[in-house]
């Protein structure tokens, strides 16, 4: 399978999801991804737990991702490991496994940049997709990550935008959580949303200047509005559950609408690309589509692209391989790595 093509073998660990992918050319392979389940009872990710977590399925999944790829590591030409940011502990895992594995078969380490990995997603081969030509602009969107991107080249992206508080499926989860959906609950919501009324309840809208983001005002407004009508209402949040879903997801969709709409008229640039978790909302998906009809052109990757995994970090190392631009062994993971 190899052949001429580049062959990198992709690691990526940064939060609760170990992941091995295998590149040939720009073709995904293999792309393995464990989600870790312990945190659910948690109702959020426990660090430590996630590091323990990965020390015990970095090697199963790497060795899955090579076996269904049918290759051997010495036709691997590059290893490609995100160093940050992310969770600590779960980046020493993966960056010291693929360290080792880099000095084993004697092939060169390349570092990525996780939240740089999440915008050249874009850029993996999929024969029913149009790749976004530059420049181009990325709302990220996930448990972890609200921004926009300015993305000039595959090395020259800015952050144009970014949140002050939550993320936006931090956003989804915590609404989530207020009318009893277990963590994390963004996709449930979003599935119950589908049969309620959007306009039912209205929610404080934030007033943050330039292209940040801010939910954490919303979180409260949902809190006081849940808080008063169920005083009157005890069973408020059980009979009007559809149309709460609805609303809430209204308001948080409008937020990055309205944020990506600005940042695409202040840069004039009708090319909007979507990445992470967030991404697999059907209300922000049909709102972006529907902007084709604007003249926009909008990219939105496969969904097991847009969630945490390693495909996205091997493209990225595909990149960085084609400069020649690798890392030294002496690198250490960075949990606050800047873009
Ligand atoms: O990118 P991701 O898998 O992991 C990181 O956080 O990095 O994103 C997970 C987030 C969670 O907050 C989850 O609730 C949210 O994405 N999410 C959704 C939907 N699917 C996943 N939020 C709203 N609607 C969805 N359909
Ligand atoms: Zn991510």
């Amino acid at each position: 399978m190899s052949g001429k093509h580049t062959t990198i073998l992709g690691i990526e660990s940064s939060c609760d999801d170990t992941s091995a992918a295998v590149l040939c050319g720009s073709k995904i392979v293999s792309n393995c991804v464990s989600t870790q389940k312990i945190h659910q009872k948690y109702g959020g990710v426990v660090p430590e737990l996630a590091s323990r977590a990965h020390q015990e399925l970095i090697v199963p999944v790497i060795s899955e991702a090579l076996e269904i790829a049918g290759m051997n590591l010495d036709e691997i030409d590059a290893i490609a490991c995100t160093r940050g940011p992310g969770l600590m502990g779960s980046l020493v895992v993966g960056l010291s496994f693929a360290k080792a594995l880099a000095l084993a078969i004697n092939k060169p380490l390349i570092d990525v940049n996780h939240m740089k990995a999440h915008v050249l997603a874009h850029f993996i081969e999929d024969d029913n997709k149009q790749m976004p030509n530059f420049p181009f602009l990325c709302l990220t969107v996930s448990g972890g990550h609200t921004q926009i991107v300015e993305v000039k080249a595959d090395n020259d992206m800015k952050v144009i935008g970014t949140t002050i508080d939550d993320a936006a499926g931090e956003a989804f989860d915590k609404a989530a959580k207020m009318i009893g959906i277990d963590y994390p609950g963004g996709p449930e919501l979003d599935r119950l949303a589908e049969d309620g009324d959007p306009n039912k309840f209205s929610f404080a809208k934030p007033n943050i200047k330039e292209l940040d983001f801010s939910f954490s005002g919303l979180k409260t407004s949902i809190l006081y509005k849940i808080r008063d009508l169920s005083k009157n209402e005890p069973d408020f949040v059980i009979s009007n559950k559809l149309d709460l879903c609805a609303s809430i997801r209204k308001s948080i969709v409008d937020i990055l609408m309205a944020k990506i709409l600005k940042a695409s008229k202040h840069k004039k640039i009708k090319r909007i690309a979507i990445a992470g978790g967030v991404s697999a909302n059907k209300e922000l998906r049909r709102r972006l589509i529907a902007l084709e009809d604007e003249g926009y052109s909008v990219h939105i990757p496969k969904f097991e692209y847009c969630t945490d995994n390693a495909a996205m970090v091997a493209i990225a190392g595909k990149f960085r391989f084609e400069r020649g631009d690798f890392a030294s062994q002496a690198i250490a993971a960075e949990p606050r790595l800047k873009w």
